[in-house]
């Protein structure tokens, strides 16, 4: 027995040596080294030994089986290893196209808007998704009887917290934080209790603005917000402002700007009256100035707030909110 051992032992670092590509290595793995192999028929033999053999005869047949299984590992690595044996690479084959994904149109449009005020001297600023009333309501003088107040329009977390229903409480946050002078844009989520449609989801994103200091005048506030108009829709466009009312600010105006689908002639996305209404705006209210520690003598400023779906539907002529929500790449690959 011991004799067929070297003997197996002879042959078998003669074959190893002599393999001269990866088959005939395996050829040799499968005739010596696996389950029906060689070295396997050896194990077997065993069994017929002199019992006081056995011992010995056993540790000689393992300490073959690890040597010529290094052996086989080794010479495998080694022939992999010689670059004539490697796949050559084809340097005239055509490139893998990089798989990138698309802006989506919200965040292209706030991207917009965010390096216009920016470029203006704005900073920006974010608060939390998670208000109070106080931050939400009752500092942006909001009656205690305002219906976005309701349950029906508001979604409470619990008697104290709610979802922020618009970005202007992060210009409370802002002014609770830093004395004046402050100029800053408020880019974030808001969430409504709407019945959900083509025209209004539960979630959507506002861009708020907020400017103060000695002496700002309504002057200031239409000159900032016109040419953002101009530098964003274009400088042709016509634009006008209309008076109407906010809690937070006084005076207070709607900006609107001539239907860029109909010229201003009447259309359905204009709903035939040639105006779009594209932003809130106004002189802050003295009560907020109050409401955060503000002099309210001492200064003024103005407010700001823009809905980005409505801008992004109108810019793209997308018909339906809820596809700015759905992730659906076919829509998302259009822009
Ligand atoms: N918060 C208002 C809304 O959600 C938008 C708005 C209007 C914000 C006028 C302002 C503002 O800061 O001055 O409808």
């Amino acid at each position: 027995m011991q004799e067929q051992i070297a003997t197996l032992r002879r042959q078998a670092e003669d074959a190893l040596a002599a393999a001269s590509d990866v088959t005939a290595l395996e050829e040799f793995r499968v005739a010596v080294l696996a389950r029906k192999g060689k070295v396997a028929e050896l194990f077997d033999a065993l069994r017929d030994a002199p019992t006081e053999e056995k011992p010995l005869l056993g540790k000689e047949l393992n300490a073959l089986r690890t040597s010529l299984q290094q052996a086989f590992d080794a010479r495998l690595l080694s022939l992999s290893r010689e670059p004539s044996r490697q796949v050559p690479i084809d340097l005239s084959l055509p490139g893998r196209k990089g798989f990138r994904g698309s802006t989506h149109p919200l965040t292209g449009v706030l991207n917009e808007i965010k390096a216009i005020f920016v470029s203006m001297g704005f900073g920006i600023a974010d608060g939390p998704e998670i208000e109070d009333d106080n931050h939400n309501f009752e500092a942006l003088n909001f009656p205690p009887d305002h219906p976005a107040r309701d349950m029906q329009d508001t979604f409470f977390l619990s008697p104290k917290a709610l979802l922020r229903t618009h970005t202007s409480p992060v210009q409370i946050r802002v002014m609770e934080q830093f004395k004046p002078p402050v100029r800053v844009i408020m880019p974030g989520k808001v969430y409504r209790n709407e019945a959900i449609s083509a025209r209004s989801y539960c979630l959507f994103h506002q861009v708020e603005g907020l400017h103060v200091d000695e002496g700002v005048t309504f002057s200031d506030l239409k000159g900032t917000l016109i040419s953002f108009i101009k530098q964003f829709y274009g400088s042709s466009l016509k634009y006008k402002f209309r008076p109407t009312f906010f809690p937070f600010t006084e005076p207070s105006a709607d900006i609107y700007i001539t239907c860029f689908i109909c010229g201003g002639k009447g259309c359905r996305l204009c709903k035939q009256g040639g105006w779009l209404e594209i932003l809130g705006c106004g002189m802050v209210d003295p009560n907020v100035f109050r409401a955060v520690g503000y002099d309210s003598e001492k200064y003024t400023g103005y407010a700001f707030g823009m809905g980005i779906e409505r801008i992004a539907l109108l810019r793209y002529g997308i018909d339906d909110i809820r596809l700015f929500f759905e992730n659906d790449v076919r829509f998302l690959n259009q822009f």
